[in-house]
Order: C-alpha cells, then structure tokens, then sequence
C-alpha cells in the first residue's frame, strides 16, 4: 500500500471523524415556530435571558379525567396526593398541544453505528418526548437514538410536570443537551428553555367564565344570589354559563382559589394552559374543588405545601389576593407590563410563607402588600377594586368611603329622617341558625350616633388613607382619579353572626383585633366588592334607609359610580353572603383570558 493512499484515507476518516456537529434548536426566538434554517434559533440559544430563549409549560390538567380524588376504599385522598396527579404526572403524553418543540438538525455525516442521547439536566421536573409519526415516545437520558434517526433529525416536545415553587429548589431554567457519538468522537451541544412563569389575571383583561357555589339546597337565598349574578353576567354580555362549584356551605368563591395562566408562543399565538391556586388553607375542604371540579383539559391546579397552609386563616383567601393592571411604579421605575400582586397583610401576619414564595418565585408580579389586620375578615377586596379607565394607564382605583357613608345618613338625619329605618331588607328568605337573628332593628339617628359606628368610621377611613397613599405614589394616579364608594362600616358583630361564630363548624379564623381595638366589617352591603367584567361592575344593593320611595344608600353609591363609566348592575347578596361578611366579590370568581404574550411585553 503506498503512503499516498493511507495520508488519503487518514484524511477521509478525520474529516468524517471531526465534521459533524449536532445541533438542537427550540423556539429561542419566540415566533412560536423553531427555525431550522437560518440563525434565527440559533444565536444565544444555550443561554436563557429575559429578552431571548424558549418558553415551555407545566402540563398539569388532567384531560382525560384520569385522576382520582378517593384511594380504593372510598376515602378522600389528602391533599398532596389530590394534586399530584395530572396529565405529566406519568411518562405518557396526553397532550401534545401543551409541548414545546425542540428539533435537532439532521446530520448527514456520521458513521451507521453513531448514536445519540437527549438529556435534560434536570430530568426530574421535564419530560421529553420524541415524535415517530404520529406517536410521542417518553425519551429518558438512557435512550439511545440511532443513526437513521440522526439523520433524519429528531422532532421532540418538552413540557414540565411542576410548578416552580421555591426557587432555591428549582427556578425554572433547563438546559436540554444533544449529544451525538460517532466512532471515537462525542459531541454535544445545548438549548435552554424556562417554565413560564404563572401569572395572575387582572381586571382589565377580557372574563371568560364567571364562577360561584351552587350552595345548599336548604338555603334559597343563595339560589337567589345565583339567578341575579346569571342574570347580571348576561347583561354584560358574557354568554358562557356561569361555572357552579358544588353545593356546600362554603360560598365564598373568592376566597378558595386565585385562577391564573402559563403561557407559551405557539405558531398562531400563545399557547396558554389555566393555572388555578388553591388558597394556602388546607382545612377548608371546599379547596379542593380546585381539582375535584375545575381543573380538566388546560386546567391544572396549585397546592400550596408547608406549615403556613395549616388551618384556615383569613389572610391566606383569594380575597386577600388582588392584581395592580399593568403599571410602572412612580416610586421605584420598575416596570410591572403583567400587573402586580396586591396582598394584605394582618399586623404580623402575612399570606403563607409557601404562597409568597410561590408569587415571588414567578418573578414578574412580586407582591406590594397594605395592611389588611384592621378588619373583621381582612382581605384586600373588602375596600379596593380596580376599574377601567379612559387615562393612560387604562384603569383607576375604586375605593371604599366610610365618611361619605356614615355621612349618607347623617345629611338624611338633618334633613328629619332619623327615625327612618336604617335597613330596608326582611327576614323573609332566611332561616337564621338556631334562632341567630342579626340585629336589624336599627334607626338613622341610632346608626349615626352608635359609638361603634363612629369607631368603625374612624379607624377604616384611617386606614383606608394609608392604603390609597401607598397605590396612588405606586402607580401615579391622583386623588382626583379616584372612585369613592360611600361605605359604612360598623364592627365584627353587628350586622350578623356570621362573623365570630364560623359558618363551617372550624374554629375561628379571623386574626384577632389590636389590644382594645376592635375590627371591622361593613353594615350594608358592599359595593366595592363586586366584579369587573369588561366595562360592566357587579355588585350588591346596600338595602338603606328609604325616604320618598328611594334607598338613599342605594342612590349615593349608583352616583359615585358614574364618574367610573362603568354600567354597574346591582343584586342582592344580603342573605347569601353580606350576613356572613362578605359580598360579591368574595361569592364569585372569574376566568379570564389567558391568550396573554407575557414574553413580548417585558
Ligand atoms: C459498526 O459496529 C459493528 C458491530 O460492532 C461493526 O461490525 C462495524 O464494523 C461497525 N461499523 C462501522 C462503520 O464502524
Ligand atoms: C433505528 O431506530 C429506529 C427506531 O428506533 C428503528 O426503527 C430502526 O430499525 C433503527 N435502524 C437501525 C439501522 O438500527
Ligand atoms: C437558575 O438556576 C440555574 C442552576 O440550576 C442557574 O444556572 C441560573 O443562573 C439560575 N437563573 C436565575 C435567573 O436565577
Ligand atoms: C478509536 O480508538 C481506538 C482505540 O482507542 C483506535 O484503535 C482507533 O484507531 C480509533 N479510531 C479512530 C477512527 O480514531
Ligand atoms: C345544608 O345546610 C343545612 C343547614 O345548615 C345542613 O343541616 C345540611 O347538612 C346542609 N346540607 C349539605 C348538603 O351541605
Ligand atoms: C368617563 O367618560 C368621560 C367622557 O368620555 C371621560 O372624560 C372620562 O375620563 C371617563 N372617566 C373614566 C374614569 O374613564
Ligand atoms: C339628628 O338630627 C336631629 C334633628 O335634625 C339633631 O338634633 C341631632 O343632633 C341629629 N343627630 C346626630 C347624631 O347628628
Ligand atoms: C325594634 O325597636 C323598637 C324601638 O326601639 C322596638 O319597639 C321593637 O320591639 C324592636 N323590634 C325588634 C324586632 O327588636
């Protein structure tokens, strides 16, 4: 054999040896496609910044039904193990709608006995999978992709089976590495991906289904309650049915859960699945209804795990858990484009700690907390809402008025109305409790002379100020832009049991007042906590005095509600929820759209 020849194979072999270089694209660019010519997917691909690098989701619904919500013998499973289940709680895809793609480039240089692995460097949260015609193969590290295969290039999908928690354990990030051995040369190459962070909804962006208990069957006013918020719904012209969780005593829909999204490019827009939180309170068995009812096709659910969920505490309800709409802070710059959790805090006691951590974790809606302690139930939508707006920023802030309130009644009583009835509702659609009949019996000039009245007024408008100071050097709105609700307050006990003595048989959940304090809860029904749905407010009718024919609470609150534009539609809560403490707001929930390009808006 001359020498010639042997430089010459040497030659081929090396090149053959040396030339092929894998490559693994994922959507880096987020046009909701991955481009396998060009560069587009290529450049910065292996590092993942808030401005480039594919997105994947958690795919935690439960298409098919498959989950279980007793074990064999009939008993409920707990909590943890309700929650564990969902569509990535196995090795099969259920939905490859919920898939990221990820493509390798065919390789057209490599020997027959190469081979190729995909590994993802965090393997216990991801699961990826390999499209062979119509069928997605589970690939785990040990897989071995043959030649054929490689040159083929490998269409693959990757989706997660968590949420990102606790950043400490896991902040989301994933690294997916290809490599490929051919003789006596291994190469590898990478793409990172992030797990889309789980948003909140806002008001301002577009309800889709509007949700509350079907309640007790014994108790006809929360079918009442029911029939007027359909009705209202459909005046704002949502047609989907209303959504009705099932019959309990619970009917705070609020305060069970926070629906939120994840979301996605996809090649004709987000590609999103609903993320619904269960409120950190794992003694109130109603929760569960976040798996046990909703969650289904593009629906999974969040328990939060850890002592702070233990019980049910107030300060740990979805009532307690609002969202700014998209703002930038006049006070730091920081740019908040999805909106901002707004929380409250009771005194020392804030959300539980594996919640917070959870809305931390998500990163693009850390939480702005006010002080919530100084009611009797303590949530946030007890005395705020956002509304929609015709200013730059798009909405404003709706606000409860306790002095305007109180002063509702005391202009009434100037005028010669104090012996008017301060309540104008019956008894006639409810059946208090082991003879439990609120104390209704009330005048204008007992009301505006009732020391606890005046207290109440007092201490909410106080802190009512600080709270509105705190939003308004936040987002810059003004004084001026604000819609105050007239909102008389009164304390804990007044206008029913429901408030010391809980209405679930669990002890009591409120955070106790300050030291010689009392905190406090509102006398008639609240507006204030009522429903955006678009340009359309629902909410509950106060039931006050009536001179000449007119509720005048009524007419004061309908008047202040008109400098909003808002077409607000009133219904009457008074039984089903205002007895128990709280109002519409607090027995509803919605579901918004969830199309939101999170990504392109940072
Ligand atoms: C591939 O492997 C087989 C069996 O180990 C071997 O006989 C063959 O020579 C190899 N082919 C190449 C191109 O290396
Ligand atoms: C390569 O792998 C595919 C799928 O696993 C298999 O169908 C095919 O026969 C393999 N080809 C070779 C040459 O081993
Ligand atoms: C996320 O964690 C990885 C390690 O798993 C780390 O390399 C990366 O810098 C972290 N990213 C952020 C934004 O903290
Ligand atoms: C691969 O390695 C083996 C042993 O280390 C060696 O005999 C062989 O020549 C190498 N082949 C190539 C193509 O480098
Ligand atoms: C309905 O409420 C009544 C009275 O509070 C109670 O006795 C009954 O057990 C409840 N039924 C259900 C199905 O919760
Ligand atoms: C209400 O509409 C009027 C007239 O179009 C407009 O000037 C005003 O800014 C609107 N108010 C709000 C709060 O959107
Ligand atoms: C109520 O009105 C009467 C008569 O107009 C007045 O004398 C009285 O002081 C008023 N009560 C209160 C508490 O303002
Ligand atoms: C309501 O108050 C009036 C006057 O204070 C009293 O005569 C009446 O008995 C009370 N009614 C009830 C049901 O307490």
């Amino acid at each position: 054999m001359g020498s010639g020849m042997y430089i010459a194979s040497l030659l081929l072999s090396s090149s053959l040896v040396c030339a092929f270089s894998p490559e693994i694209r994922a959507d880096t660019n987020r046009d909701g496609v991955v481009d396998l010519g060009g560069n587009t997917d290529a450049v910065g691909k292996d590092f993942w910044t808030e401005d480039r690098g594919a997105i994947f989701l958690p795919n935690i619904g439960d298409a098919e039904g498959r989950c279980y919500f007793t074990d064999r013998s009939g008993q409920d499973l707990s909590d943890i193990e309700l929650a564990s289940c969902n569509d990535a709680s196995g090795d099969t895809l259920i939905t490859p709608e919920y898939v990221a793609p990820l493509h390798t480039i065919p390789i057209q240089d490599i020997g027959s006995n190469a081979t190729a692995h995909v590994a993802a460097d965090l393997s216990s949260y991801v699961r990826i999978f390999w499209r062979r015609g119509s069928e997605w193969i589970y690939i785990d590290p040990e897989f071995i992709f043959n030649a054929t295969a490689i040159r083929a290039g490998l269409e693959l999908g990757i989706d997660s089976r968590a949420l990102v928690a606790d950043p400490d354990v896991w902040n989301g990030t994933v690294k997916i590495s290809f490599t490929v051995a051919d003789a006596n040369t291994t190469k590898t190459d990478h793409v990172a991906l992030k797990l889309a962070p789980v948003l909140l909804h806002h008001h301002l962006q577009p309800p889709q289904r509007l949700i509350s208990v079907l309640g007790n069957d014994s108790t006809a006013a929360q079918h009442r309650f029911i029939r007027e918020l359909d009705a209202a719904k459909q005046m704002a012209g949502l047609n989907t049915p209303l959504t009705l969780l099932g019959s309990s005593e619970d009917v705070w829909a609020q305060d069970l859960m926070e629906p939120a999204f994840a979301s996605m490019p996809g090649p004709n827009g987000p590609i999103s699945i609903r993320v619904i939180l269960r409120a950190a309170q794992n003694s109130r068995p109603a929760g569960r209804q976040v798996f046990t009812h909703l969650r289904g096709r593009g629906i999974g659910g969040f328990q939060p795990v850890g002592s702070g969920g233990l019980g049910r505490r107030e300060v740990n309800s979805g009532g307690n858990v609002e969202t700014i709409p998209p703002y930038t802070s006049k006070k730091t710059g920081k740019r908040y484009p999805l909106g901002r959790i707004l929380t409250g805090q009771h005194f020392e006691e804030k959300n539980s700690e594996a919640m917070m951590k959870f809305f931390q974790s998500q990163q693009l809606q850390d939480p702005l907390v006010i002080e919530a302690g100084w009611l009797a139930v303590g949530h946030v939508d007890e005395f705020i809402s956002f509304l929609p707006a015709d200013n730059q920023l798009g909405f404003t802030l709706a606000v409860s008025d306790p002095v305007a309130g109180l002063n509702v009644l005391r202009k009434a009583n100037e005028s010669g109305h104090g012996g008017v009835d301060a309540y104008s509702v019956n008894l006639r659609d409810w059946a208090p409790p082991q003879g439990a009949e609120p104390n209704l019996n009330w005048t204008i000039s007992q009301v505006i002379s009732d020391e606890t009245v005046l207290h109440a007024t007092t201490r909410a408008q106080k802190n009512i100020d600080s709270a509105v100071h705190v939003l308004l050097e936040e987002t810059g709105l003004t004084k001026e832009d604000l819609i105050r609700i007239p909102h008389l307050f009164t304390d804990g006990e007044f206008s029913g049991p429901g408030h010391t003595e809980s209405h679930d048989g669990l002890p009591p959940h409120m955070t106790p007042p300050k030291e010689g304090e009392f905190n406090v809860a509102s006398f008639y029904p609240a507006a204030i906590n009522g429903v955006v749905l678009d340009d359309h407010f629902i909410c509950a009718r106060a039931f006050g005095p009536v001179i000449d024919g007119k509720d005048i609470f009524q007419e004061a609150v309908e008047d202040a509600f008109r400098k909003s534009n808002m077409t607000v539609h009133f219904i009457d809560d008074f039984w089903s929820h205002h007895i128990n403490g709280g109002d519409v707001h607090c027995g509803s929930n919605t579901l918004r759209d969830t199309a939101i390009p999170w990504w392109s808006q940072q």
